[in-house]
């Protein structure tokens, strides 16, 4: 069989990246690549700075970058600082965090705040109050998504997260993430708070929507964070990272994935003692602050 050349592929490209919230460093310098098309899992203790991790990328203000970079690049070599963006033009750059707590926006409906969000992404340049996606074409959209994702036709019609379920939580992300077709997708435990089988349907909701339902060209890259073996199941990650104290100390692929599901972390702070030092110190300042009130 003949070699094919290697495919070019647009990157979120993250260097050296440190992060502090109200003063205390949390991330000491993290290097992660995801290619479109790639899945990449993230695990490790909780504390350990993952969440912190994705709302860096989007731009959180609590989250301080201190040093490092974030980059889009593009497969054309164009490169892009996210650092230098708001969150919104991150989101229309093609970036996407499902959080892990999503803030519930009483008064707005799931359907107008998805018209909302994908005429922003897909005209960058829209300033608001202009003219939104015209609403038959929304509605004709959102209908086959929603069907496809076998999610009731009513959904849509309720106040964004308002007395959601943990399950419909997880649904109206996963819708928002099928409609808005980033090419750069967090997904932070998009499982908690689910039994297995909403997990298992989550899994292979990303999956499809992740591969843009077997259409070229929609390809995403995913940063899935998890504890939940049953969200990869559908989603074989081709590289699993370990974060302890801040730091990604050990990558692998989907069999890394399955030893650490099996037997936990004591391996990893065994091997990587002043990792494990710095997860200790982060969970005792914590700690502290608690007892502070602050
Ligand atoms: N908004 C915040 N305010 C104060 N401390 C925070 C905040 N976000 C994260 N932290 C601290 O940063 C550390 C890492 O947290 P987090 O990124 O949520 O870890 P993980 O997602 O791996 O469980 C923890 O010690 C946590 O207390
Ligand atoms: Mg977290």
């Amino acid at each position: 069989m003949q070699q094919q050349p290697a495919q070019k592929s647009d990157q979120l490209v993250i260097r050296g990246l440190h992060v502090a919230v109200e003063g205390q460093e949390i991330l000491k310098g993290v290097d992660l690549t995801i290619g479109r098309g790639e899945i990449h899992a993230l695990m490790g203790p909780n504390g350990s700075g993952k969440s912190t991790l994705g709302y860096a990328i989007m731009g959180h203000p609590s989250y301080e970058v201190t040093a490092g970079t974030i980059e889009l690049v593009e497969a054309d070599g164009t490169r892009h600082d996210l650092l230098a963006m708001e969150p919104d033009e991150r989101a229309r750059a093609g970036v996407f965090l499902a959080f892990q707590r999503p803030m519930a926006i009483p008064g707005v409906r799931l359907a107008d705040f998805l018209r909302h969000a994908v005429t922003n992404v897909r005209n960058p340049e829209r300033k608001e109050g202009q003219e939104l996606m015209p609403m038959k074409e929304f509605r004709a959209e959102l209908k086959a998504k929603m069907s496809e994702l076998s999610i009731d036709a009513e959904f849509a019609r309720r106040y964004v997260n308002e007395g959601f379920s943990g399950g419909e939580m997880k649904r109206a992300e996963i819708l928002q993430l099928a409609m808005l077709q980033p090419r750069f997708a967090i997904l932070d435990e998009t499982d908690s708070g689910l039994d297995a089988d909403a997990v298992r349907l989550a899994s292979q909701s990303i999956a499809r929507i992740g591969s843009g339902g077997g259409q070229a060209g929609h390809q995403m890259g995913i940063l899935i964070i998890t504890h939940h073996e049953q969200l990869l199941e559908h989603n074989v990650p081709h590289r699993t990272h370990v974060m302890l104290g801040g730091r990604i100390v050990e990558s692998g692929g989907a069999e890394l994935a399955a030893e650490l599901h099996k037997r936990g972390y004591e391996r990893i702070r065994a091997a990587f003692p002043e990792a494990a030092a710095a997860e200790q110190a982060m969970e005792d300042a914590a700690r502290n602050s608690e007892a502070a009130g602050v």
